[in-house]
């Protein structure tokens, strides 16, 4: 059985595009489970960058299926436009496939999006306004419409006035909005439903067929821990599971078909949007992480918050997700640094704890507990083995692993694929 699973362990953008396509070069089938057109995952490869959001990042494998299941939200517009800039780029496309479970997103969830944040006010969560959280919620409220009613035009366009009459009525008279057009919106999305269905299929069955014969498959996590709908720093999270539990609904496999877990970690820690972050640097510090690691959001461009790593965080995660083992990613941002700080605990009412708190209010009272590891001021770029790093970056790696109690299998030194250090196979 060799089903591994790749997630973000903190705030998502911890690098998981680009651990996605370099072990996608030994995987049959690559799955996104959860998340929609929120996520950005960049993937390097030598001058050329590329930035994905539904499109599975095993895409630049021409040997993987990439899948988009049945726990995504789809956005047919979103997708539409991606596929048309990689195909533009000679990337082919074909090894899509997309659930016939999946909800779609509509116009409606993006603007219901929009206007649900301008009416938060200062408790604004920051969302991507890419419609993820309204169309979880038609999803959860049984109102949402799925990949194979929206290719079937005798089903769709009913339902799909109905919804739009509904929403209109929410645009206008909760939120003082215009209400859209529903017959060009009909247009629309007739033919875009025309140009999505020949990637449709029935992707829990293909992924199990593909487990069946004994096929390498990659689940490809968007966001992270710390966004989960229940793990999360609630309600600044996003609507989905980007734990590994939600991997067995989001992409319609059994539990026990799970063999590995990868934590995507970054040397540091990074948010966009709102909420507590207890080692944060809104300094000097941030500013200088900010820019050695063009921290700088891949979907809407906002700068991300920066802080030091949080080995509290690490290990929550490592819990609620089962990790089997870190990729430690963007190590080379801390070259130069006179002294790096991990945080390995927090001081809560004069007590050190060590679990993350579920209440916003206790973490946002949370000071952390640092200790200090000297830095390196050599450049990491083209250091390929574990060895060859510098004594005080191998240290720091090294005392992750023990705060953490798990192998760090993967150090990353750089964007690019071949900027890759692998100490233990994940295959
Ligand atoms: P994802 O959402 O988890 O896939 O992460 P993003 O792609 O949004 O953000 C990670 C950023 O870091 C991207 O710009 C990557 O190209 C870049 N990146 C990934 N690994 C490394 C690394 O080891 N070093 C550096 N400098 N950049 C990296
Ligand atoms: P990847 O896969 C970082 C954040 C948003 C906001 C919150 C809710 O690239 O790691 P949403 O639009 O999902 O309702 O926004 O979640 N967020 C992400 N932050 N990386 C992502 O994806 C994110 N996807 C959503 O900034 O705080
Ligand atoms: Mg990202």
């Amino acid at each position: 059985m060799s089903t591994v699973v790749v997630l973000g362990t903190q705030w998502g953008d911890e690098g998981k595009g680009k651990v996605i396509d370099y072990l996608a070069a030994e995987a049959d089938v690559v799955v996104r489970g959860q998340g929609g057109n929120n996520a950005g995952h960049s993937v390097v490869v030598g001058d050329q960058k590329y930035a994905l959001h539904l499109v599975p990042s095993g895409i630049l494998n021409p040997k993987a299926t990439n899948v988009i299941g049945n726990g995504v939200v789809f956005d047919p517009e979103g997708f539409l436009k991606e596929v048309d800039g990689l195909v533009k780029r000679g990337v082919s496309v074909d090894s899509v496939k997309i659930s016939d479970r999946a909800h779609v997103v509509f116009p409606y969830h993006r603007e219901i999006d929009r206007l649900a944040e301008e009416a938060r006010g200062a408790e604004m969560i920051g969302t991507t306004k890419k419609g993820i959280g309204p169309c979880y919620m038609d999803k959860v409220e049984r109102s949402g419409i799925r990949v194979c009613d929206f290719i079937d035009p005798e089903v769709f366009e009913p339902l799909f006035r109905a919804r739009i009459a509904e929403k209109n009525k929410i645009i206008v008279s909760i939120y003082g909005g215009e209400a859209m057009d529903a017959d060009a919106m009909v247009e629309q999305y007739k033919v875009y439903a025309e140009k999505i269905k020949p990637f449709v299929d029935d992707t829990s069955l293909l992924v199990y067929n593909a487990l069946r014969s004994e096929k390498k498959v990659l689940l490809e996590g968007a966001q992270g821990t710390l966004l989960d709908l229940d793990y999360g720093t609630y309600p600044y999270v996003t609507s989905s599971h980007p734990t590994s539990g939600g991997f067995t609904i989001g992409s319609g496999i059994g539990p026990n078909e799970i063999s590995t877990v990868v934590g995507i970690t970054k040397a540091y820690t990074t948010r966009v949007g709102k909420g507590p972050f207890v080692t944060e640097q809104d300094n000097e510090t941030g500013d200088r992480i900010r820019v050695a690691g063009n921290e700088f959001g891949t979907t809407t461009g906002r700068p991300r918050r920066c802080g030091w790593l949080d080995t509290v965080m690490i290990n929550y995660s490592k819990r609620v997700n089962g990790l089997t083992c870190i990729a430690l990613m963007l190590l080379d941002v801390l070259t130069g640094f006179e002294t790096l700080k991990i945080c390995t605990g927090y001081r809560y009412n004069g007590e050190i704890i060590d679990s993350f708190p579920a209440s916003l209010k206790k973490l946002a009272e949370c000071e952390p507990v640092y200790e200090e590891l000297p830095g390196w001021t050599e450049d990491l770029t083209g250091i390929d083995s574990f060895d060859a790093l510098p004594e005080n970056a191998k240290r720091y790696v090294k005392r992750i692993e023990a705060l953490v109690g798990l192998p760090v299998s993967i150090v990353s030194v750089g964007p690019d694929r071949r900027e890759t250090i692998v100490r233990d196979a994940i295959y």
